[in-house]
């Protein structure tokens, strides 16, 4: 067995954090930093680590998981059969090993495969009964999703009432999309408006279905297409998923007409080369093509490993490379005081976008790809928006005059005051140990403060409609705030208010009205509106039911922080720091005084009528469909009490695999045992 050495275990666990952090990004904010290409690589990275040191895998892992947590908003739907992701290959030879491996699993009996287009929208399921649409979800992280109904019902290919004969309860899943050019309309009419751009179709979809006012997901012009039966009760289907393909188009739903049968690799191959050359002429965005067996009795022997089924592959199409002149490298300051340094390069058009700027991550990055300034590079852009400088060409490498290696702190370097300083405010930057990131200390760095503020107001954090971003750049301007505390003391100039450009009385009073409304929010979302490096809306809502409100936070040493599960090293640190500065306790200070919550009392729910209320329960053993933190959190969330350990209070033990003492100790007491499905069905999910 190999002993990891520190720097592994050190990068494991950044890498955990940082595709965490991603995923949460990319699947609950729909605006992703960084670009699919760079996420896959950060995966393959930890799954190699993971493979080397298996010992180290947790169930935690984001190798082990899918997705993100869903939204809390929505309400949440249990997957009654998991919402399984698919295992990527990227060449024909990675393509022609998957192939071998089904023949042989298969042991050499005949099978047919069926091609498809990979869509690149999002995965749901629909549930009908007697016909009727009754729910839409999201994939959410496979077990659970969110209940996003009334949203996809405003889609105009969902059928509503299906026809002909089907069974009493079935499942269809498939991809929600938008089409390219509604796409690219939406996004000019959101420059138009000065909003933030969508980096691709995808994310443009997802925050178009994820929207908690379903007449703006009827206003986006959504499509679905449907790629699989999740289940059914009560009633047959065919038994080979071309069959049942044809005959979901049968009872009105959209199916693809490129769907090919193939007999053999070869039929895969020409399926995956056509799609690659007719892609650019297609009117919905496709990343690869998915291959499947056709047989569903096949499909069942070949099963699943982790997350991804064996008997279904995704073989992705490459990103499009076009090679540039890197001018210059250039450093901007984040919210959280981040130094985020980004590529100034000779335009170039990759796949239909015009590109001259590239976020180039940290310096860590930087000089693990060796980019210079002066080099030639090659520019990438998988299906995204967001491009990503790949690396120097082979001849800049070899340039006898090539610049130096890239270096922060001597690009940020200033003379006068002998140290690297910040590009806005020029206090020196500092770097915490195992952190890619440089920072600003300065929480009143003008960079920091519109962002911060912009941050604060926003509908995850304090929710203040009407302070927008260029009302917030004008407050700033015009010396009304200083930083986000001044927002409450805004109503004692209210004169100055009503003399700005476009600012009459009725339009101040309103804002003055929403400002006072938002103290009304728990502390929680105080927590998350700090703004706090690492710490979005999941994190503030866990560090108050774990540790409490903002002072206790503020007195939690790193060690009892780095205890709690799923609050990495970076996260720790980064709060610690938050709280050493005096000017973020001053500006506290301030929330206080003008009456904001920031002691934490966790919301007492009515819970009597949810399904588990009043039962106790035990888990033993492993489960097939959640980690135990996933199933607890589920038994919570519906009114039952988990417990670690059986007494005679406990009214069910929850049986998995391997179980251990517990089931005896049950057996002993006379405690009732049941399974995981017993369990879904007491929650009145699954069959
Ligand atoms: S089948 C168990 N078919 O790709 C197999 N998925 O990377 C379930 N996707 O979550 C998926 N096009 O969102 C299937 N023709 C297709 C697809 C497809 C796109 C998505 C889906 C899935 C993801 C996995």
């Amino acid at each position: 067995m190999n002993k990891p050495s520190d720097n592994d275990i050190k990068r494991i666990e950044f890498l955990r954090e940082e595709i965490k952090r991603n995923n949460y990004l990319y699947y609950v904010q729909d605006a992703p930093e960084i670009s699919d290409a760079e996420y896959d690589a950060l995966m393959v990275e930890l799954r190699k680590l993971e493979e080397k040191y298996p010992e180290l895998v947790t169930t935690d892992s984001p190798t082990q998981t899918v997705g993100a947590k869903p939204r809390t908003e929505f309400g949440t739907v249990v997957h009654p059969v998991p919402m399984l992701s698919l295992g990527n290959v990227f060449n024909d030879q990675e393509m022609t090993d998957w192939y071998n491996r089904v023949c042989r699993m298969l042991d050499g009996e005949p099978f047919e495969l069926m091609c498809e287009h990979k869509m690149d929208g999002l995965a749901i399921a629909l549930t009908y009964e007697d016909g009727k649409l009754k729910i839409g979800a999201t994939r959410g992280d496979g077990m659970v999703g969110e209940n996003v109904t009334e949203n996809i019902k405003t889609i105009k290919n969902v059928p509503l009432q299906l026809k002909g004969s089907f069974p009493g309860r079935f499942e269809v899943r498939g991809e929600v999309y938008m089409p390219i050019d509604s796409f690219e309309r939406l996004n000019d009419e959101r420059s138009r408006k000065g909003q933030s751009l969508f980096a691709n179709p995808r994310n443009a979809a997802a925050g178009s279905l994820r929207q908690l006012d379903s007449s703006v997901t009827a206003d986006r012009a959504l499509s679905v297409m449907i790629y699989h039966l999740g289940w059914y009760e009560d009633g047959e289907m065919p038994d080979t998923h071309e069959l049942i393909l044809d005959k979901l188009a049968e009872l009105g739903f959209t199916t693809n007409k490129y769907n090919r049968k193939v007999k053999d690799l070869n039929g895969v191959l020409e399926y995956y080369r056509e799609c690659n050359d007719y892609r650019p002429t297609l009117p919905y965005p496709i990343d690869g093509v998915v291959v499947k067996v056709n047989s569903i009795a096949q499909q069942k022997r070949l099963g699943a490993i982790a997350h991804d089924p064996r008997w279904a592959i995704a073989y992705k199409f490459p990103a499009i490379q076009k090679r540039t002149l890197l001018e210059d490298i250039g450093v901007s300051v984040g919210r959280t005081g981040t130094m985020n340094p980004y590529a100034i390069m000779t335009p170039v058009e990759v796949g239909g976008v015009t590109i001259s700027r590239a976020s180039l991550h940290n310096e860590e990055d930087i000089l693990r790809k060796d980019i210079r300034k002066g080099d030639y590079v090659f520019l990438q852009r998988a299906g995204d928006v967001i491009p990503d400088v790949i690396g120097p060409t082979p001849d800049s490498v070899t340039r006898p005059d090539r610049a130096e290696p890239f270096s922060m702190q001597k690009l940020l370097f200033n003379e006068e005051k002998g140290y690297a300083a910040c590009p806005s405010c020029g206090e020196e930057i500092f770097r915490e140990e195992g952190d890619a990131m440089y920072y600003c200390p300065n929480a009143a760095c003008p960079a920091q403060l519109s962002e911060r503020i912009e941050h604060f107001v926003s509908r995850e954090a304090m929710d203040i409609k009407g302070l927008g971003e260029q009302l917030v750049e004008l407050l700033l301007r015009e010396g009304l705030l200083s930083d986000y505390g001044d927002i409450y003391y805004l109503k004692d100039k209210a004169q100055n208010l009503m003399m700005l450009p476009k600012f009459g009385e009725r339009s101040t009073a309103k804002l003055l009205q929403a400002i006072e409304d938002s103290k009304s929010k728990s502390a929680d979302r105080v927590i998350c509106a700090l703004g706090i490096g690492q710490v979005g809306s999941e994190t503030a809502s866990l560090l108050a039911e774990t540790i409490g409100g903002i002072d206790e936070i503020a007195e939690t040493p790193y060690e009892q922080l780095v205890d709690i599960q799923s609050i990495g090293p970076r996260t720790a640190d980064s709060i610690v720091h938050f709280f050493e500065d005096k000017t973020n306790l001053e500006i506290i200070d301030k929330l206080r005084n003008a009456g904001l919550a920031v002691s934490y009392k966790p919301e007492k729910k009515d819970t009597s009528d949810l399904p588990l209320s009043g039962l106790e329960f035990v888990i033993t053993g492993k489960l097939l469909r959640f980690t135990r933190p996933q199933a607890e959190a589920l038994i919570k969330e519906n009114g039952g009490i988990a417990k670690s350990d059986v007494t005679r209070n406990t009214s069910y033990l929850v049986v998995g695999e391997d179980p251990g003492s517990k089931l005896q100790k049950a057996v002993k007491l006379g405690i009732k045992q049941i399974t995981e499905d017993d369990l879904l069905r007491l929650m009145g999910v699954g069959f």
